[in-house]
């Protein structure tokens, strides 16, 4: 049995025995203090990018143990449940449809890819039900209404941040760009990046794209080769972008690859192997880095989770249900409407991912740190501030 099933498990356990110790109440009744709050969360716990939902799961399930223990929110327990949309926008609608009709949930967390949190966007908004979003950073995730948050930083930004490490830390002017065209945030991030690099006088000498779950990569590749340039710019998730360093070596193309967030995972090294060392990337968060409170984090994880160090999935994971139950409890109250205005109105809230104040956008404005894979490991190399 996998961790996130027997989470599911605990947490259904727990609601038996509150049952059966007769603090329970009919489900929905909302004026009961002692029923749980549902919360719901929609993960890709299976398919092509399941580390993410994965770790994402365990850091918001670890909060929401976490919180638990520690009373509650108004006096009652928070329960969450869990599906998985087995990374297709599709059935993220199917299962946030029913989280919010038949669960009765009255708020959501998730995604990370930002392709399917936007396929959800429009049902959260229009039932009125709050989504907060861990980690999805393409910006059209928030503009879909005042319904729609994150706790993360956005593209706009990310493209910035590795456009300057291109051109200043890794001082290079040639760049090529290899975009997923099945993915928003990889669209996107392309688009960000480029526009920084030739603002800084960098130069694109070409451009190609792949489609989502694509395996070969040979033929972009060699007309990226022939491109000479001095560095490629991924940006897209894990597997395709182990298989695209991997490939790029074995064409003797030996410039330095870098991307974002999209390649935190444990199977970027398990599928790239030698062929990723040395290259870079930006995300969220580094359990080498951060404050007091991310020590303590890394210690919980490692506890909770038989030892992993936890990724930026599982901080942002963490974060997001943080974050929304300060707001169930600032509100006193869980009507969407006012959880709505309370996450609206954070301010300075202590993350484990960094200090988050939503702005008018909805977005948080938070700092990235730029890792690089040294020994099969993520080195953290530095942070750069919003
Ligand atoms: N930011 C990515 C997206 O929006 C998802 C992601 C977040 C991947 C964090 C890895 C780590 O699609």
């Amino acid at each position: 049995m996998n961790q996130w099933r027997a989470g599911l498990i605990l947490a259904a356990a727990g609601v038996f025995l509150c049952g059966i110790a007769g603090c329970g109440r009919p489900a929905g009744d909302a004026a009961s203090g002692a029923d749980p709050i549902k919360i719901g969360e929609f993960a890709s716990l299976t398919g092509e990018e399941a580390t993410f939902g994965v770790s994402s799961h365990e850091g918001t399930l670890m909060a929401v143990e976490e919180i638990n223990a520690a009373g509650g929110v108004l006096g009652r327990k928070l329960q969450l449940l869990t599906e998985d949309d087995q990374c297709k926008p599709s059935e993220a609608a199917t299962v946030v449809n029913k989280l919010i009709a038949r669960d009765n949930v009255v708020a959501v967390l998730g995604e990370v890819a930002s392709t399917r949190t936007m396929a959800v966007t429009r049902i959260c908004q229009d039932s009125k039900i709050p989504l907060v979003s861990p980690s999805s950073t393409n910006p059209d995730v928030t503009k879909t209404g005042d319904y729609i948050f994150r706790v993360c930083f956005i593209d706009p930004f990310q493209g910035t941040v590795m456009a300057n490490f291109a051109s200043m830390t890794l001082k290079i002017k040639r760049v090529a760009v290899l975009t997923d065209v099945k993915s928003d945030y990889s669209k996107g991030l392309a688009k960000f990046f480029k526009e920084r690099f030739k603002a800084l006088g960098g130069e694109i000498v070409t451009e190609l794209d792949y489609n989502g779950s694509d395996k070969d990569f040979k033929a972009q590749l060699t007309t990226i080769k022939a491109a000479n340039p001095e560095g490629v710019f991924v940006p897209g998730y894990y597997t395709a972008c182990a298989l695209i360093c991997l490939q790029a070596r074995q064409l003797g193309l030996s410039v330095p690859l870098f991307g974002g967030d999209g390649w935190e995972s444990s199977k970027l090294t398990e599928i790239g192997g030698a062929a990723v060392e040395g290259n870079y990337f930006s995300t969220h968060y580094s359990s080498e880095a951060g404050s007091e409170l991310s020590r303590r984090f890394v210690e919980h994880y490692q506890k909770r989770w038989n030892g992993q160090t936890p990724d930026a999935l599982a901080a942002c994971g963490y974060d997001s249900a943080l974050v929304l139950a300060d707001a169930i409890k600032r509100a006193g109250s869980t009507d969407g409407g006012k959880i709505r205005d309370a996450l609206a109105a954070t301010k300075n809230f202590p993350a484990v991912s960094g200090t988050i104040t939503i702005d008018a956008n909805r977005d948080a404005s938070k700092a990235a740190v730029i890792l690089q894979v040294k020994g099969g490991k993520f080195k953290y190399l530095g942070t750069v501030e919003p």
